[in-house]
This record gives structure tokens, C-alpha cells and sequence, in this order.
């Protein structure tokens, strides 16, 4: 019996698909980082040519949405978007009949984000093509993960060891539960800071290792990695928040920045509000690299809609 829904689905799920990070093996995980090194979208070999990638978002994006659809077109791919405003999910289509349309009109893969936790994996278990996960819920975001971590190993020589610090709404990101994973799988040393609605004591059981502190200024200190998260305003409604605390306790200005690492980097996987959960200037400042992962959204993703397509050599 697979002990884990994840360890369930994957047996089910065709080949290529990416559900999580947590159940993807480290090797994996550094097979598809050497891919996406290989991977330049100004001189990409047409590897998905005749290919047809299905972009199916329930939720808003922009930087996840635009660097899928370039990336399947660096590859030769055929795009189609799909978004739940103007199809007949707003007519009441289930999930699944809209998965199995898209596949019936010749979709190869789909690309899957979903206000659901686990709306990927249903998919992928009665489908016969690769979904790839591009955010389900409060549950898993794995390319925002592997482009963080292609980031981070641009500027250095490995995770391992590496003190990375994630500040903010750990509760409600998908974001911070994919990168935990991928760090904690890489060796490095994760901890979590945040006020105790946004991150709960019982954050504390997602890996082995984590440390959990409430003070902004004790979780930056010697950090080799900030990962700033944005408050999720959308998802808040019945919690006990107010934005002033957080501004005070939390925002990352200029003066908190300076008890990182002098070579420290400073992530978010944006979209950025300055002002709430950094300022205007941090945004800027020479340790940002924020663009830099969007900029590298778009090889990785090569790279996982390469590996789901089976053209990963
Ligand atoms: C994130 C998301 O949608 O999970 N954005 C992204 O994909 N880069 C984070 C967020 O919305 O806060």
C-alpha cells in the first residue's frame, strides 16, 4: 500500500508528470536542474515541435503562465490557454471533464494551476498525458521550487549547508512548502519566520530539521538566503491579521537586510508588494535577484516540459 496520497497518485501518473517536489527523489531533482542549465531559449533545439501544451489556470498569474507559454514555444510547441473566466468551467464543467476536452482536442500535456490542493494529482490519475503542477492551493508550487533553487546555485556552489531564511505567510504559500522540500532533500538549513497566524507551530513537521523563530531580526542573521513570501491577502479572511503588525515585525527594510550575509541573496517569488512585505528600495538593492527568477523561470520550465514530453536527453 503507498503510504502517501503523493506515493499513490505517482504510481497512476504517465510518465513526465510533476506533481510535487515532495515526492521527487534529490537525483531527480538534480537530473532536471542539469537540464535546464543545458536549456537557452533564444537558441533552443525545436524538441516539442508538433506538440501540444494545454495551459489550463483557475487562478490569477502572470510570471508562472507567460514563462510556461514561452517556454513551450522556444521549443517549437504549440500553446493553448485555457482560463477558467470565458470556458465552460464558468458554466459549471468539472475539472475532470475539462481535462479529458483538452486531451479529446489533442492537448500532449497540461500545465495545471488550481485553487485546490491536489487538483493536479486528480487529474493525473485518470489521464493518459503528463499534467505538470503550476500551483495547486496551499499545497505545492515544484517550479517556482526548482527555479529557486537554479537561482540560488547560479550565485552559489551548492545548497548543501546553505542557511536559507523564509519570512512571512509560510501558512497560505505553496511556494514555501515546495522550496522546504527541495532544500531539506539538498541539505540545506531552513528556518521559518513569522508571526504564529501566518506560520504555526505545526509548520515545524513539514521536514526534519526546521527552525521556527517569531523575531525577523533572529531569523536574519548569517543568512546565506532570504526568501521573502507575500502576505496572500485573498486567502486571509477569518484570520486575526493586522498589516500594520506585520509592516513592523516582519517588512524587510534596508536595516534588517544589513544582518544577512554581506554575499546573502534576496528571493521572493513575486508578485512583490513594496511596501507590505518589503520596501521600495530592498526590492532594488544590489542583493535582489527577484528578476533573475523570473529570468530563469523560463529554462527550467524548458526543461520540465522537456523531461514530461520524454525529449529530456
Ligand atoms: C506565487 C503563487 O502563485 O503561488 N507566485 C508565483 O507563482 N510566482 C506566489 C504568490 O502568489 O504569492
Amino acid at each position: 500500500m503507498p503510504a502517501t496520497v503523493d506515493q499513490a497518485v505517482k504510481k497512476t501518473a504517465t510518465r513526465g508528470s510533476l506533481l510535487g517536489i515532495e515526492g521527487m527523489p534529490a537525483s531527480e531533482i538534480q537530473k532536471l536542474l542539469q537540464l535546464a542549465r543545458k536549456m537557452n531559449p533564444f537558441k533552443a533545439r525545436l524538441l516539442l515541435r508538433g506538440k501540444r501544451v494545454l495551459l489550463l489556470f483557475y487562478e490569477a498569474s502572470t510570471r508562472t503562465r507567460t514563462s510556461f507559454e514561452i517556454a513551450a514555444k522556444s521549443l517549437g510547441a504549440t500553446t493553448v490557454l485555457v482560463q477558467s473566466s470565458g470556458s465552460s468551467i464558468e458554466k459549471g464543467e468539472s475539472l475532470l471533464d475539462t481535462a479529458y476536452t483538452l486531451r479529446a482536442v489533442g492537448a500532449d500535456v497540461i500545465v495545471v494551476r488550481h485553487p485546490h490542493a491536489g487538483a493536479p494529482h486528480l487529474m493525473a490519475s485518470y489521464l493518459d498525458i503528463p499534467v505538470i503542477n503550476a500551483g495547486d492551493g496551499m499545497h505545492e508550487h515544484p517550479t517556482q521550487a526548482l527555479l529557486d533553487a537554479f537561482t540560488i546555485l547560479r550565485h552559489k556552489k551548492k545548497l548543501d549547508g546553505m542557511q536559507v531564511t523564509i519570512v512571512g505567510d509560510v501558512y497560505h504559500s505553496r511556494v514555501a512548502r515546495s522550496a522546504i522540500h527541495l532544500l531539506s532533500k539538498s541539505g540545506a538549513k531552513i528556518t521559518l519566520c513569522g508571526p504564529p497566524e501566518l506560520l504555526p507551530d505545526i509548520a515545524t513537521t513539514l521536514v526534519e530539521g526546521l527552525t521556527i523563530t517569531r523575531s525577523c531580526e533572529e531569523g536574519l542573521r548569517g543568512a546565506d538566503v532570504v526568501m521573502v513570501l507575500r502576505v496572500q491577502k485573498e486567502r486571509l479572511a477569518g484570520l486575526q491579521v493586522s498589516l500594520q503588525d506585520y509592516i513592523n515585525r516582519y517588512q524587510i527594510t534596508l536595516s534588517r537586510l544589513r544582518l544577512v550575509k554581506n554575499d546573502a541573496l534576496l528571493m521572493h517569488p513575486g508578485p512583490i508588494i513594496r511596501g507590505l512585505e518589503l520596501t521600495w528600495d530592498v526590492a532594488e538593492c544590489p542583493q535582489s535577484v527577484i528578476v533573475e527568477e523570473v529570468k530563469n523561470g523560463v529554462p527550467v520550465r524548458m526543461a520540465v516540459l522537456a523531461r514530461a514530453l520524454g525529449k529530456a536527453s
